[in-house]
Order: C-alpha cells, then sequence, then structure tokens
C-alpha cells in the first residue's frame, strides 16, 4: 500500500483510539466472540490476530487458548494497542503480546501459527491478495485463517444517508472503505486467490437498535467514517451533524435507530 494512504488510515486509528470502544459500537467486541466460536481454537495453540484493534478479537482468543496457548496481536496504531493492552489486563488475562506491525509484512517465522484472525482490518491493505499470502507464510500447514468484512447491506441506509449529506460539502468516500470487499463470493475468490482450502463463508447480522440518532453520530466519530469528517472546518462539521441527524430522524421508531451489522465470515485453510 502507498505509504502516505496507510500513514492516513494510522493516523485516523490514532486519533478515534480513545472513543473506540463506546457502547454504539459494541458489534466490534461481539463480532469478536463470535469469530472465535467459528474458529473453535484448542487451549494451547498459538494465535495471530492482524489488526486488532483495542483487542475485540485477541481477547476471547486469549480466554480460548489459555493457560499455555499465547495470542500475537499487531496493529499500526499504537494508542489502539495501549489500550487493547489495558482491555487485557482488566480481563485478568495475560497470554497476549502486542506489537507495533504492518499487516502486510510480518515479522514471524514462517509456519508457526494455528490460525489467524482479522476482524474488519483486511479491506483497509491495498493488496488483500498478497496480505492473504503473508498471513498463510505464518501459518503451520493446516492452520486456518479467518476474516470479517461488512456486508453492502451494512450500516444501510444510515451510511447512504451520511455519504449523501457529505457530498454538499464536497467530500466524496473515496474507494478505501468496507466496499471494497462486501460479497461471499470476493471473500471465496480471495481466499482461494491467495492459496487457500476448504474455504467457507457466512454472512451473521450483527445489528441492534441504538438509543437515538446521537449514538449514530458517535459511531461516525469513533470509528472510521471520522476520516470523512477530517476534510471539513468545525463549522462544516457542525452543520453537516446538524443536518444528518436531522435527515436520519425518520429512521427512528418506538425501539430507536436500526443499526444494521451484516457481517460476512470468511474461513480458509493452508493446504497440509
Ligand atoms: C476497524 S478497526 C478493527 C479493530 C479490531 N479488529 C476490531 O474488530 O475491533 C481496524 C484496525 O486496523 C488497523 N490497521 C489498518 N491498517 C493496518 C495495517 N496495515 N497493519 C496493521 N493494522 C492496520 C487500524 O489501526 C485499526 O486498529
Amino acid at each position: 500500500m502507498p505509504e502516505d494512504a496507510k500513514q492516513k488510515i494510522t493516523a485516523l486509528f490514532q486519533q478515534v483510539a480513545n472513543r473506540y470502544d463506546n457502547p454504539a459500537m459494541r458489534y466490534f467486541p461481539f463480532c469478536g466472540d463470535r469469530m472465535i466460536t467459528h474458529l473453535r481454537p484448542r487451549p494451547g495453540e498459538k494465535i495471530l490476530d492482524i489488526a486488532t484493534g483495542t483487542g475485540a478479537v485477541a481477547l476471547p482468543a486469549a480466554q480460548a487458548v489459555a493457560p499455555h496457548g499465547r495470542v500475537q496481536a499487531i496493529d499500526l496504531a499504537e494508542n489502539m494497542l495501549n489500550i487493547a493492552a489495558n482491555n487485557l489486563q482488566r480481563a485478568g488475562l495475560n497470554n497476549v503480546d502486542f506489537h507495533l506491525m504492518d499487516a502486510e509484512s510480518l515479522d514471524f517465522k514462517s509456519r508457526y501459527f494455528d490460525a489467524v484472525t482479522c476482524s474488519f482490518g483486511i479491506f483497509f491493505l491495498s493488496d488483500m491478495q498478497a496480505a492473504l499470502k503473508e498471513w498463510k507464510r505464518v501459518l503451520k500447514p493446516g492452520g486456518k485463517v479467518i476474516f470479517t468484512t461488512f456486508s453492502a447491506n451494512a450500516f444501510a441506509p444510515l451510511a447512504e444517508q451520511f455519504r449523501a449529506d457529505l457530498e454538499l460539502f464536497d467530500v466524496t468516500f473515496p474507494e478505501e472503505t468496507w466496499l471494497r470487499l462486501t460479497t461471499e463470493t470476493e471473500c471465496l475468490e480471495l481466499l482461494h486467490s491467495a492459496g487457500f482450502e476448504n474455504n467457507q463463508t457466512t454472512t451473521e447480522q450483527l445489528g441492534y437498535h441504538l438509543n437515538s440518532p446521537a449514538d449514530w453520530w458517535e459511531i461516525i466519530l469513533s470509528s472510521g467514517l471520522r476520516g470523512f469528517l477530517n476534510a471539513l472546518d468545525n463549522e462544516q462539521q457542525e452543520q453537516l451533524q446538524q443536518r444528518h441527524l436531522a435527515n436520519i430522524q425518520s429512521h427512528v421508531t418506538d425501539k430507536g435507530l436500526w443499526l444494521d451489522v451484516e457481517t460476512l465470515f470468511a474461513i480458509g485453510q493452508r493446504p497440509a
């Protein structure tokens, strides 16, 4: 990936790190748990969690492989890793090592891990196939990779409205969002092209009702969506917020504001 794109993504997650673990974004830890349920790691195994963020997958992975198994968790945003380390300590676990490391160039020896996990990280990488090949390198023969991505329906209709409201401020959604990888077929083709076998995918709805449109704005401020606001000055951000929250008000029901989090899980195996 071009270095400036990588630096931009890193700076973005440095910026949102201290708000990332907020209740409105609880789909991340719940998804991490689902991922480990799908993967079914055994006690004693060695797991690599790529783009670990604040540890949404690393923590349930550490719990599953304890006491003798170990998780290596990597990310490029140091602020995210610091929060992950804190979360680990609060959970009473001590079998995760955190590293500032690029998902596209791993500093681990070949054929070492039983499994590689990556939740909502792969679509940030410019060459997803090359990255998967690198992840395959560090897997033992027969070891498994599992990753998640959002389906095209995720965050509908809120994300579409955000996109439309942003365009009024001359900000456009760039290519490098989750929209690069949104179908089971694309995930299966990607796994196959990177040399994995026994590939499987499944789609799950991990959505829930937010209390109010303000919770959706909190998600915008605390996630990758924040990057689109950075092009605007404070006054424009306030104007956008007012316009956008007014526009999504019509989606509020007596249950609250539905947050669609349709998620794809993709799993493959390094040939034995
Ligand atoms: C949407 S967050 C997901 C974090 C976590 N896996 C979760 O499910 O909550 C994406 C993470 O990918 C990290 N990331 C992006 N590009 C990366 C790269 N090239 N190498 C390592 N981490 C990267 C970001 O810093 C961020 O923490």
